[in-house]
């Protein structure tokens, strides 16, 4: 049997961190043995809050393209893409826009939540409303039936599946209801404890150096309940912990006992913390930099993505136009 086809899309807004590793680009590597793999850099997506500074998201399709390419998402076992040199996103999106309210989409809760937390970016604008429209063509125009997503999508997904239905009961059946696929380990926070973000400055990324991942490990904020060394920790309320559980599962179960009954203390669960990373985030970053130094490599990668994507994408706006009777 053909393996399933699975797509999912990554918004080129910066440099990534461990967070968006643990939280997806792991899974996404994993997934390529299984599926057949659509993985996209939606800059058009990105473009809807940073369309001031336009050239950085440009640049940083560059920076995630071979950033997921040193995680081992490879061009041999996926179709790495560009969202802007697929146009067919765009002409699918045109067509599902007729199908989605207004009203469902300012009620959408993503929605709500980033013009609060982006209200500086002035994302009042007209695309940013039609995101999730976007979003839904990005998976359909490649006719996607699985999409792994953190939790934080699922209103999208549902928005996508909605229209997918809508789409089949007029014009006739032609896409699959995508199914959102979770990760099951939890969200990594930020070494203060907030959400991990780049406008925090909490956050440790694929591309800093040993000394850089060091200094803002040892100066993250730990268990707030363990004043003195003697006191027993609460691994379950330490920022640090849930870096362990993530990405070091055979060390947690006893570095969690040594915590709990004051064997280890904070400053050494630290070093330890960042010796590990260390060595787990160096070949990646080795691999990233000699990436990124050979531009023209990449852009052969954009130019395979894009005629794969397109062939694929192609296909399926002829049946959208053939089923609607257009031409
Ligand atoms: N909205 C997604 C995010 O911010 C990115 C995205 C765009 C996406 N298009 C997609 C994810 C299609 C999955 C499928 O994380």
């Amino acid at each position: 049997m053909a393996a399933k086809r699975l797509m999912s899309g990554i918004r080129p807004t910066g440099p990534l961190h461990v967070g968006n590793y643990v939280g997806a680009l792991r899974q996404w590597a994993s997934l390529q043995s299984d599926y057949e793999c659509f993985y996209v850099v939606v800059d058009w997506h990105a473009l809807m809050s940073e369309y001031k500074t336009p050239a950085e998201v440009g640049k940083h399709v560059y920076t995630v393209l071979a950033e997921l390419m040193a995680c081992g998402i490879t061009p041999e076992r996926s179709t790495l893409i560009r969202q802007s040199d697929v146009p067919e996103h765009l002409e699918l999106m045109m067509i599902l826009g007729n199908l989605m309210s207004l009203g469902r989409l300012q009620r959408c809760p993503t929605y709500k939540e980033q013009l609060r937390e982006l209200a500086s970016k002035e994302v009042t604008n007209y695309t940013f409303l039609g995101y999730p429209v976007l979003q839904a063509a990005d998976i359909l125009v490649y006719r996607g039936e699985v999409v792994p997503v953190g939790e934080d999508q699922l209103p999208h997904l549902e928005i996508t599946r909605e229209l997918a239905r809508k789409f089949n009961a007029l014009y006739g059946d032609l896409f699959p209801e995508p199914q959102p696929l979770l990760e099951r380990v939890a969200r990594l926070p930020g070494l203060d404890g907030r959400k991990m973000s780049k406008s925090y400055g909490n956050a440790v990324y694929l591309a800093d150096p040993p000394e850089e991942i060091r200094r803002k490990v040892m100066s993250a904020l730990t268990d707030t309940k363990r004043a003195r060394r003697a006191d027993p920790g609460h691994p379950d309320e330490c920022n640090l912990y849930p870096y362990y559980k993530a990405l070091f599962p055979e060390t947690a179960a006893a570095l969690r006992s040594d915590c709990e009954e004051s064997r280890l203390g904070c400053v050494d669960c630290k070093k330890r913390l960042s010796g590990l990373l260390v060595e787990f985030l160096e070949p990646i970053r080795r691999k990233r930099e000699a990436l990124l130094s050979d531009r023209s490599r990449l852009d052969e990668v954009l130019k395979e993505g894009a005629e794969k994507a397109r062939s694929v994408a192609g296909g399926t706006m002829r049946a959208v136009r053939g089923q609607m009777g257009l031409f």
